[in-house]
């Protein structure tokens, strides 16, 4: 079964597509670039225009990708970059940020996201965040990687409420956000950004599972995986890709319906949690 793409409201409303686009590795290697800007422009073209990036990827090679990716077509596109813990200060968040847009040959960050949580107290890199906001150089900002209790931290910060987004590990393999931070974000009106959808090195692409109910539908295992994650409301999936099939998989994942015997399939090979489990990450 086939329908409409699904988007996701984040606490400003601002509607954005649920599925979007990974960049991490990109950008690290010069002779890459112009195929992975090309993969990141046919995403687009299929309605990926929600595309994740950060300071740390391909150390800012990766944005340097995305600009290329996104030149003549900004207005077009989500874009989501991410400040590293250690550069998150007052002055210091300011300043990446600075860089980010110089490197996206872009004048606003539509979602900036501190990468994980470090040693700079969230109180002063949400000040900065919200410093960013006002001057327009940024339209909303978020976390990365906040387990429960460093979420209840930064909602209890001055303007930590106005977080727009936790992105964290969540595929069919690492389903532990589904018991409580899941839901925590849910009652708040948080969306949360699932990265590493595909799993890690493959081994969940292989599931008996998703070959199964890809069968079905007659549709690859990896668009079965995304399509698991857009069941779930409040959720935005990015996975990356640079090869061109794999980039079309991915976009038939906003238009994949799967029914509750399909469900009932990926939740017994792959169970959901029982108890609380710490928060995975890469
Ligand atoms: N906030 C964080 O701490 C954090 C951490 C990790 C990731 N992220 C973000 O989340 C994004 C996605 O996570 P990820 O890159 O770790 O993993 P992923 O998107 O789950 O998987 C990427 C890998 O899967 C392959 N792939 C993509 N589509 C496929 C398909 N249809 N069939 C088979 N293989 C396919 C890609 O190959 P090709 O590239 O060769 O096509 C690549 O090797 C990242 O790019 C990054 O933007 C954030």
């Amino acid at each position: 079964m086939s329908g409409a793409a699904r988007s996701v409201r984040l606490p400003d409303g601002t509607l954005v597509p649920a599925l979007g686009q990974g960049t991490w590795h990109m950008g690290e290697n010069a002779r890459n670039a112009p195929t992975e800007a090309a993969s990141l422009r046919l995403g687009l073209d299929l309605g990926l225009t929600l595309i994740d990036t950060a300071e740390m990827y391909g150390s800012g090679g990766a944005e340097r990708v995305v600009a290329d990716a996104i030149a003549g077509r900004r207005d077009e596109v989500f874009l989501v970059s991410k400040v590293l813990p250690h550069n998150a200060t007052r002055e210091g968040t300011k300043a990446a940020c600075e860089r980010s847009l110089k490197r996206l040959r872009t004048d606003r960050i539509d979602l900036y996201l501190l990468h994980w949580p470090g040693s700079v107290p969230i109180a002063e890199t949400v000040e900065a965040f919200e410093a960013l906001r006002a001057q327009g150089k940024i339209r909303s900002w978020g976390v990365s990687n906040f387990d429960t209790s460093a979420m209840r931290a930064l909602m209890a910060a001055p303007h930590g409420a106005a977080c727009a987004t936790d992105q964290v590990l969540y595929n069919l393999d690492e389903r532990g956000i589904e018991f409580d931070l899941l839901p925590a974000c849910a009652a708040r009106g948080i969306p949360v950004m699932a990265y590493t959808p595909l799993g890690q090195g493959g081994r969940l692409l292989r599931s008996k599972a998703l070959a199964a109910v890809g069968a079905r539908h007659n549709t690859a295992p990896a668009t079965v995986a995304l399509a698991f994650l857009l069941t779930r409301p409040g959720v935005i999936v990015i996975p990356k890709a640079t090869q061109a099939e794999h980039v079309r998989a991915n976009a038939a994942a906003a238009t994949l319906r799967l029914d509750a015997a399909d469900l009932a399939t990926l939740d017994a090979a792959h169970p959901p949690p029982r108890r609380k489990q710490g928060l995975a990450m890469l």
